[in-house]
């Protein structure tokens, strides 16, 4: 059978590429390239370039390769863009997802895997996130992630599809240079975007009700995420063949706070360079800690982060793309 893994050449979708062909399964990708790279798509993978809004084009790609199964990656991630462009967001990833799910019932698809967010949560004000903390996004980027794991659920439930939502926690690291993350948007590429420039990092915020005044997050290995997807992909073959529908929703985190000053703190170990930073203004809407309880991944799958955050900096740190060469 083949699995359809939208978003296929972006950082995290062209991991979930190779962790399911190494494990010998066939995969066909469909991209719009607006945020990929099809240079990330491994040789021997079909790549199919469209949106996911064209349901004539994902009629066709269904039909033609013979899906089973779909990884939904395919979507916008910048937060603060989808307070400026909701009407954007929405389009793609919630009106984009609900054509995708029209087709996957029309083609008889019976596993639905859809990429998920920690931003779902919000700021929840928890020790340990786990999948039953309520859901109170911040932002149209969150809203529209938890819209779609309503669909996805309600459609699962509607046409008998095993549909699971997959919620990332803080995503670092690569396990190959050219699947490298090549947006500046998170903490590790902008610290290494500062450093690149000879200027000092910068933390937003140092008053934070946390061990040492800058936020915990919950930083998890791409190579790591790869995985989680290729274990919850096999445990909706097992539901599909007997049979069974049913959505899992599981967070995908290590269950371990790391603060920004340690974080910064471990890229100067990494990097011999000087990374003492410039403390600024706390960014609008940054919750003090989210770290992810992850229990109910590991007992459903089994599953269990095998990379620390000084492997997912070193890897950043080794694959980035040099600005001076
Ligand atoms: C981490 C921490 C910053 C840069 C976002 C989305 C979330 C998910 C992942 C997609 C924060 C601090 C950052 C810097 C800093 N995306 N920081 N200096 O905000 O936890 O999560 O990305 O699904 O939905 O909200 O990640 O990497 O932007 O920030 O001090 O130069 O690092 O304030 O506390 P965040 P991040």
């Amino acid at each position: 059978m083949t699995w359809l893994i939208t978003g296929g050449a972006g950082y995290i979708g062209s991991h979930v590429v190779t962790s399911m062909t190494d494990a010998g399964e066939r995969v066909v990708v469909v991209d719009d390239l607006s945020g990929g790279d099809a240079a990330r798509v491994p040789e021997g993978v079909p790549l199919e370039r469209g949106t996911v809004l064209d349901r004539p084009f994902l009629d066709r790609v269904l039909r033609e390769h013979g899906v089973r199964g779909i990884v939904h990656l395919a979507a916008k991630k910048a937060v603060g863009e989808s307070v400026e462009r909701p009407l954007f967001y929405y389009e793609q990833n919630v009106t984009g997802l609900q054509v995708l799910l029209g087709a996957a019932v029309e083609a008889d698809v019976r596993r639905f895997v859809f990429s998920s967010s920690a931003s779902v949560y919000g700021t929840p004000d928890v020790e340990l996130v786990t999948e039953e903390t309520p859901c109170l996004p911040l932002s149209p980027y969150g809203e529209t992630k938890l819209a779609g794991e309503w669909l996805v659920r309600a459609a699962g439930r509607a046409h008998g599809i095993a549909t699971a939502c997959l919620r990332y926690f803080n995503v670092a690291g690569t396990a190959a240079p050219e699947l490298a993350d090549t947006g500046v948007f998170n903490l590790v590429p902008m610290v290494f975007q500062r450093l690149d420039a000879g200027l000092p990092p910068l933390v937003f915020g140092d008053d934070y009700a946390t061990p040492d005044g800058t936020c915990v997050r919950d930083y998890i290995h791409v190579a790591d995420i790869a995985d989680a997807h290729l274990a919850v992909a096999h445990r909706l073959d097992e539901r599909a063949a007997a049979g069974e529908a049913g959505d899992l929703t599981l967070n995908v985190g290590r269950g371990e706070g790391v603060s920004v000053r340690e974080m910064i703190d471990l890229i100067g170990e990494v990097t011999g360079l000087d990374v003492t930073p410039d403390v600024v203004e706390r960014r609008p809407g940054d919750p003090a800690k989210v770290v992810a309880s992850s229990e109910r991944i590991s007992a459903e799958l089994g599953w269990k982060a095998r990379h620390d955050v000084r492997s997912m900096i070193a890897s950043a740190w080794e694959s980035r793309v040099h600005p001076a060469e």
